[in-house]
Formats: structure tokens, C-alpha cells, sequence
């Protein structure tokens, strides 16, 4: 914890460590209450540094040193200094063994970092700088070791003990006790250790990989659980065949171990050979678990399974490259779920997460380089943009390599730097080095925060058949980075004629017309002419096809231009924009003058793709499903929170009274009773059911209602339960109450459906939601030490119901900074994490503004405040 102001670390800071150590020795004595952990540290000096003063400065925080010994030599207190924050022995040897006893408190761990307790078991989380929590060590990534580690504990109490790597050794101790000790061969950043302690029950699977060797697959949970470990299972082999295939990466050990925890402040954390799961992305049965979690479950499963070679074997030199093996890894998923999913659906669904996170992150006060420059605390850069533009920097490089280079290029990476600590540089070169491409310029997309628009305007000359563009780039500033420079990126384009069908292209200068299709063009400057030749008729551009580029792209389509995308596009993410660019026009239209009428060819587009026989299911569903209030607050000069509530309710419920027979007929058509799978056709058509169904709703319809009861009553998957009961929720009185009364006796039992209804009501559009809210507080299951549960009530409510939250009174960021500062002192992440959703507070009317600060200073006041909180506090204010 922090008063006095914490410093920034500068990437340009960083040197080559000084020490290295080669082999870990842990003996840890598991206790809740005090676990004592014994360190030998074989270190040397590190030949590639330049040579210090030999002063050995060791990271530690919350550890109660016991003894400290050089080569088997105990040194007095006078012999090293320990501060709050590290260890520091003068005048080391070249090369020494160092041996530390130091005792730690895993029940008193509220922050989840370092060893904790989650119920009744021990668990680690190390990334970033949780094992200086854990014991003094050279805790950054470019300090790679190799480890065995020794776990002694109660054998009742604790008789699953796991650490990374082979288990070598299992014996029997007195008192109860047992021991098991593990061996690591790889060498490894200090981050990806790990260790498990508890009464666990696994599935065990087993997987034979391309070379013939033998991998025990086991998935570790509290036995209860038993029966929700399929999915998750399942996804893991799918996994590693798939990167077998597409990348050529194999697993390395002959073991591969995941634990789910219910007490965890991210998603999972892809420790070597032991990876440990937030058991949100674990745990799934078709009556607990909605379609959501389920493609939750195998993304993130493949995502820390990818990680052993994108992370683990080659990882990051310091955490300025975090996006190194993030962007990567997230790419990697990414690609994985489209070829097992649906590729458009899921394309259009990986823009739609980047443009409602990482685009209003890009133009906030907290903005970044997807490479950061500096921070205050590293655990505020896991962020959409170092994951999700991160993704979108490796994809851009795909499209301009194309694949059979941009395979070689990530083979070359994997060999070249295996066993290596590097930077996005040195993955960016790779790509060089096999295309004998310059990427200097792409590198800009590193070091440069900020969404560049692309204004693109276009003219159409009939006489000489020449269909010209003109393309712009613009970036606006962003914190610290006043001017920016232009961008190489490819900008994927293709010309459709009027009945829809793409052309062949051709640019002025070229020989012969290529094939109809997708055109690759690559933008360097601020200002781009093109022409194409040979045009017989004026053409609807389908611009930055499958979003090529993450940029925001500005065309002054007419109507008629976007309902022929929408109608004939081939290209998913296309289509989709242009449906939400309707909607929008719709939309803001309504949001400057509530008498506006509705378009009468905007509701006739809508029925036609509603009734559109051909599209996938699961694509329509995202087509027909209006932006968000968040989004459409981002298109605006200053978000009018209240207009556009009303415009996007009234816009529902007059599709819904319109539409009334094809909603009927699509819910019926789609309404299963099958069993459920989850399965991409599957969760299409709930998707689109669940999504009539919520127009009806809105529309107030009788047979709606009586839809939507029976469909709560009688769900045999917690997609249709949920669905149902958010709909029942927001209609309220008697359904509403009764339905959530109903739903938590069923499932007062399942801490991650109990969540659901934590979140049900912190999202609806209802008037009183706020006290809703501030009740359920004090309701017996809620508690704010369990991360999962924090983000179901607190967070839902700020950031997915911004009609409440936002409420003009001010009630919603009163309650957001009550609850950041109960947080911060038990979990800095956490508090740090949910005050984000304040600091975007200049978009808002000069009212809003006014209380947004108020609550913003309110933090900044209190007395001690962690690093975490106190960056996003100050930063939102500068
Ligand atoms: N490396 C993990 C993942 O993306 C994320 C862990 C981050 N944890 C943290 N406390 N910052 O798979
Ligand atoms: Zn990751």
C-alpha cells in the first residue's frame, strides 16, 4: 500500500540482470495459517550484464524472513538488509548457493496473488510479480530457472499436492503429514510457477501427439464437481491436436494438469505443466453452464494450453512485451475457435469485443501502445489492448504475409527464440526475416496508442469505367503522444455490383483484371489514391473486409449501398457492419427527436433477413441484434446516456410489434427440444430464438409472455433458463420476483449460476436496479473476498447497465467508489479494475462529469491506496 506517490517504470529502463539463477530448490511446509517456504537458489553472475558493484538485490514483499545463509554459511542481520519490498546482500560471490527460510500467511492472502486459500485449498498465482509473495528471488521474466519443488503437508487435510512438471518423488511422513516433490525440466520465469494443496478428484484422459508421445491429461477439482468436466476436457485434446496441425507445436511433458479454483482475479494462468483455471472457464453441464460459458470454457482452455509454446517456452523479456506471447496467444485462440466454430460468427464476434473494449480504452486517459512505454503497476496492462489490438497486430502480419509465409515466420520464431526471454521486436523480425519484407514501419503499430479512423471517399466515373478511392488516415492524440504518425496496414477490399456479385479488379497500371473477389491493399501514408480501371457499373465497396485492420473506418454509404451489403455480402463482418450502421442512423435519428418514425424499408430490411433461409443462424443473430447502449454512446460527441436508452427501447419494441408473425415463426422454428449440445448450429439457433424472443418481450405481446414463462419453467439448458428469466426480470412485478425466487432455491447450491443471479439483477433496465443492488450487498451470499462474485453484482452493474449506472443523481458512482474503497485494501486488482469503468468521465454532460470527478477525487483522498488504484485514479485525472 502506497501514500507517498509510487514511482513509474520506463521500458527504456530495462538492463540485463545482473545475477542469473540456474536451479531452484522449494521445500514448502503448507499451512493456511503459516506455511514456511525453504529457498536454495543456485546463482551466478550473468556473463551479458555489465558488471556492478556485486550487490545482489533480491524481490520479496510480505515475507517474514527467518534465515538467510551464503554456501551454507548463516549471515547475521547486520550482513543484509531486508525493506518492505526486497532483500539486498552486499559483495556476493561470482557464483553462490543462497538459502532463505522465510514464513508466509496463505489465509490472510486477500489480494490472490502469491500462495492463498480458495475454500478449502491452496493455490498460487504468480504472473506477474506474485513469487516475490511467495520467497526473495530475481522475480522478472528474463531470469529463467530450473525448478524442484517439495510440498509437505497435512495428507487429511491436503492429499492432492501438485507443482509443475514430472512428479518425482511421494512418501509418507508422521503425524499425518506426506510429502511430494516435483521436477520442472524446463527452465522457467519465476511467473509460471505453481502449487496445489487439496482434497481434489480428477478426470483423467490421455493424449498421444504427432511424434507418438505418451500425455496424462487430468483435470483437478473439488469432487463435487466431478461432473462438469467433459467440456473442458474435450476442448484441451481439440487444442493440442489443432496446434499440432496448424503450428506444428507438440507438448513437451508427460503430464498436463489444470485445476479449477472458485477464488481467482482473471480468467486462468497458464503455469508450465499446471495451469490453474478461474473454474468459470472449467466447470460447465447443459443445466449450469449457457452457450457462452461453454465457447468460454474452449477458448480459454485452448488460450493456456497454446501458452506452453507462445509464453512458456519462449516468453517475455520484460512485461512491456507482455503482448508478445498475449497478442499471440489471443490470436492463436482466436484461430483455433473459428476453425472448430463458425469463422465469420466468430470474427464478427472478436470485432464487436475489440470495439466495445479496446477502442474506448484507445481514446481514454488510460490509453497505451499495445508495447506500453510505462507503468505504475504491471497488473493494470492486462488490458483489451494488449490482448485483443495485440491480436489484431499478429493477424494484420498474417494478411500481409499470407499463410505459408506467415507459418515459417512463426516456425522460424519457435526455434529461433525457444528457451529465450524476447521482445515483439524480435517476433517482428521473424516475419522479416522469412518475407524479406521491411516491417519498419508496421512496428509504429507497437509503440502507438490510439484507433486510427480511415476516412474513405470514393467517386465513380461511368465514361471512362475508373472507380477512383481516396483514403485517409487520422489518429487522434493520446496521452504523452501528441503526434502521431501514419500506419501500414492492409485494408481488404472488394467491389459488388448491383445484383451483389463482387468484380473482377484491376488498378490503373496493371496488366489484366485478377480473378472477382478480396483485394489486399496495403495503406502506408496519410493519404492514398487509388484507381481501379475497367469498372462497368457504379460499385458498392465492401470495405476492410473481415476487419482487416483495427481501424474505424468512415464511408458515407447511401441506404441503399448497405441494405445490398447487408442482403448479398459474402464477407460476415461486412454484413454485419452494415446492419449496424442501419441501425445506428435509425437510432441516432430517434435519439435527436423521439417522434422520429422508423423507416418503413428499415423494419422491411430487418424481416428480410430475419426470415433469410440461407445465413447461419448464430451470424443473423449478431446482424439482428441492435448495438449496444455502449456502443452507440461512443459514436457521439458527448454520450446522451438517457436518449439513448429510450431510442433503443422504442426501437425494440416497434421491431417487436411489427415484426410480430416472423418473431413468432422464428422462435417456433428454432425452439428445440432436443438434447442440448453445444454445438455452433446448437447455440445458433438459441441465440436467434433467445433474441426473438427479447423482441417480443419488448413489445409487450400476451403470447410473449406466456412464451417466456414456459420457457423458464420448462428450460432444459441455462441458456434458455437465463435468457427467459433476464426477460422476466426486466418485465417485473410478479413474474420477476417469483422467477428469481425459483431460481435461486434450485441453484442456492452452485456458486456460478448464483452468480447469474447476481448478475440478472445488476443488469436490469429497471428504475430501482441501483437499490437492487446495494441490497443484494448484504445479501448472505455475497462477499466481496470472491472476485467472480464482485464482477456478478458490482461490476455488471457499472459497466454492462449504463442507464443505471450513469443514472443522472450520481447514486451509481457514489456506489462504484464505496465499493473501490472497501476493495483496494483486501484486492488492489480487483478495486483497480472496476474503477476503469469511471474514467472515461469527459464524455459525459458537464452534470455527470461533475460527479464523476467528485468520486474520482473521493479515491485519490483516501489514506493509503495500492499502486493499482492510485494509477488508474491519477491518470483518469491528468
Ligand atoms: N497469463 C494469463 C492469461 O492471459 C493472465 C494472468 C494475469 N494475471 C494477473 N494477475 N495479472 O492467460
Ligand atoms: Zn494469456
Amino acid at each position: 500500500m502506497y501514500r507517498d506517490t509510487p514511482h513509474p517504470i520506463h521500458r527504456r529502463d530495462y538492463r540485463p540482470p545482473e545475477f542469473l539463477i540456474d536451479h531452484v530448490e522449494l521445500r514448502f511446509d503448507l499451512d493456511p495459517d503459516r506455511t514456511r517456504v525453504e529457498a536454495s537458489l543456485e546463482v551466478r553472475r550473468n556473463p551479458a550484464a555489465t558488471r556492478g558493484d556485486g550487490t545482489l538485490r533480491l524481490h520479496g514483499e510480505q515475507l517474514d524472513l527467518e534465515e538467510v545463509a551464503i554456501d551454507g554459511h548463516r549471515l547475521a542481520p547486520a550482513e543484509y538488509r531486508v525493506e518492505p519490498d526486497s532483500l539486498t546482500l552486499q559483495r556476493v560471490p561470482d557464483r553462490f548457493r543462497l538459502d532463505t527460510r522465510v514464513r508466509i500467511h496463505p489465509n490472510l492472502n486477500t489480494a490472490l496473488e502469491g500462495l492463498y486459500q480458495s475454500g478449502d485449498m491452496l493455490c498460487t498465482q504468480c504472473e506477474a510479480e506474485g513469487f516475490r509473495r511467495i520467497t526473495y528471488f530475481l522475480d522478472r521474466p528474463d531470469v529463467m530457472a530450473r525448478y524442484r519443488t517439495t510440498l509437505i503437508a497435512d495428507k487429511g487435510r491436503f492429499p492432492v499436492l501438485l507443482s509443475n512438471g514430472n512428479r518425482v518423488e511421494e512418501r509418507e511422513l508422521v503425524d499425518g503429514r506426506h510429502l511430494v516433490s516435483w521436477e520442472d525440466p524446463f527452465p522457467k520465469p519465476s511467473y509460471l510457477f505453481a502449487l496445489i494443496a487439496g482434497d481434489l478428484s480428477a478426470i483423467e484422459d490421455r493424449f498421444t501427439t504427432a511424434s507418438g508421445r505418451d500425455v496424462v491429461l487430468q483435470i483437478f477439482v473439488e469432487p463435487h464437481n466431478l461432473d462438469r468436466c467433459d467440456h473442458a476436457m474435450q476442448s484441451l485434446k481439440k487444442a493440442m491436436r489443432w496446434d499440432e496441425e496448424r503450428f506444428g507445436r507438440e507438448y513437451d511433458l508427460d503430464v498436463y494438469m489444470i485445476v479449477a479454483v472458485s477464488h481467482f482475479n482473471m480468467g486462468a494462468m497458464e503455469n508450465k505443466g499446471l495451469n490453474v483455471f478461474n473454474d468459470k472457464f472449467v466447470l460447465a453441464r447443459a443445466d449450469t453452464a449457457t452457450d457462452e460459458d461453454f465457447q468460454g470454457i474452449e477458448g480459454v482452455i485452448a488460450h493456456e494450453y497454446f501458452h506452453n509454446w507462445s509464453g512458456n517456452r519462449i516468453t517475455c523479456r520484460d512485461w512491456f512485451q507482455l503482448s508478445l506471447k498475449e497478442g499471440f496467444t489471443v490470436y492463436r485462440d482466436q484461430e483455433f475457435s473459428a476453425d472448430v466454430g463458425s469463422r465469420g460468427v466468430k470474427r464478427v464476434a472478436d470485432v464487436r469485443l475489440l470495439q466495445a473494449h479496446q477502442f474506448p480504452e484507445d481514446s481514454s486517459p488510460m490509453a497505451h501502445p499495445v508495447r506500453p512505454d510505462s507503468y505504475f503497476e504491471i497488473n493494470n496492462f492486462y488490458t483489451a489492448t494488449v490482448y485483443n489490438k495485440g491480436a489484431e497486430l499478429v493477424r494484420m502480419q498474417a494478411t500481409l504475409l499470407g499463410p505459408e509465409l506467415f507459418r515459417k515466420a512463426t516456425d522460424l520464431y519457435f526455434t529461433r527464440h525457444d528457451g529465450q526471454a524476447v521482445t515483439t521486436d524480435d517476433f517482428v523480425r521473424c516475419m522479416e526475416d522469412v518475407s524479406g519484407r521491411d516491417l519498419m514501419q508496421f512496428r509504429r503499430w507497437y509503440s502507438q496508442a490510439g484507433t486510427p479512423h480511415l476516412h474513405i471517399e470514393a467517386a465513380y466515373d461511368a465514361e471512362r469505367a475508373t472507380y477512383s478511392l481516396l483514403i485517409r488516415q487520422a489518429i487522434a492524440p493520446t496521452p504523452g503522444e501528441p503526434d502521431k504518425d501514419p500506419l501500414h496496414l492492409p485494408l481488404a477490399i472488394a467491389l459488388l455490383d448491383p445484383q451483389g456479385r463482387e468484380l473482377a479488379l484491376r488498378l490503373e497500371g496493371e496488366p489484366n483484371a485478377g480473378e472477382p473477389g478480396t483485394r489486399i491493399l496495403e495503406l502506408r501514408d496519410w493519404e492514398t489514391r487509388l484507381c481501379f480501371v475497367d469498372v462497368p457499373v457504379r460499385p458498392v465497396p465492401s470495405l476492410l473486409r473481415g476487419f482487416s485492420a483495427p481501424v474505424q473506418p468512415r464511408f458515407d454509404y447511401g441506404d441503399d449501398d448497405l441494405l445490398l451489403l447487408l442482403r448479398h455480402d459474402s464477407d460476415g463482418y461486412s454484413r454485419w457492419n452494415a446492419a449496424r450502421i442501419l441501425m445506428q442512423r435509425v437510432l441516432s435519428t430517434m435519439i435527436a427527436d423521439p417522434e422520429a418514425e422508423v423507416p418503413g424499408r428499415f423494419v422491411e430490411a430487418f424481416r428480410g433477413a430475419l426470415t433469410d433461409p440461407e445465413t447461419d443462424k448464430a451470424l443473423l443473430a449478431e446482424v439482428l441484434t441492435l448495438p449496444s447502449e455502449s456502443f452507440l454512446g461512443d459514436q457521439m460527441e458527448t454520450v446522451d446516456v438517457d436518449g439513448i436508452h429510450r431510442a433503443r427501447n422504442t426501437l425494440r419494441e416497434i421491431l417487436g410489434e411489427r415484426l410480430v408473425e416472423e418473431l413468432l415463426s422464428v422462435y417456433r422454428d428454432n425452439a428445440d427440444v432436443e438434447r442440448y449440445a453445444p454445438t455452433p448450429d446448437a447455440i445458433g439457433r438459441r441465440a436467434l430464438k433467445n433474441l426473438a424472443l427479447g423482441y417480443l418481450m419488448a413489445a409487450g405481446d400476451a403470447r410473449a409472455l406466456t412464451l417466456c414463462r414456459a420457457q423458464f419453467a420448462g428450460a432444459g439448458n441455462m441458456t434458455d433458463a437465463i435468457a427467459a428469466l433476464r426477460l422476466l426480470v426486466d418485465h417485473g412485478g410478479e413474474d420477476g420476483t417469483s422467477a428469481l425466487e425459483a431460481f435461486h432455491r434450485r441453484w442456492s447450491k452452485e456458486p456460478l449460476v448464483i452468480d447469474k443471479w447476481f448478475s440478472v439483477q445488476a443488469t436490469s433496465s429497471r428504475a430501482g436496479t441501483l437499490g437492487i443492488v446495494t441490497g443484494l450487498l448484504q445479501h448472505p451470499d455475497f462477499s466481496l473476498r470472491n472476485p467472480n462474485r464482485v464482477r456478478s453484482l458490482v461490476g455488471a452493474f457499472c459497466t454492462a447497465n449504463p442507464a443505471r449506472f450513469h443514472a443522472r443523481d450520481g447514486g451509481g458512482y457514489r456506489f462504484l467508489a464505496d465499493r473501490v474503497l472497501e476493495l483496494d485494501p483486501l484486492n488492489p486488482q480487483i478495486a483497480a479494475r472496476l474503477l476503469k469503468a469511471l474514467i472515461r468521465w469527459r464524455r459525459y454532460d458537464a452534470g455527470r462529469q461533475a460527479l464523476m470527478r467528485t468520486e474520482i477525487e473521493r479515491i485519490l483522498a483516501a489514506e493509503e491506496l495500492s499502486s493499482d488504484t492510485f494509477e488508474v485514479a491519477s491518470k483518469a485525472l491528468e
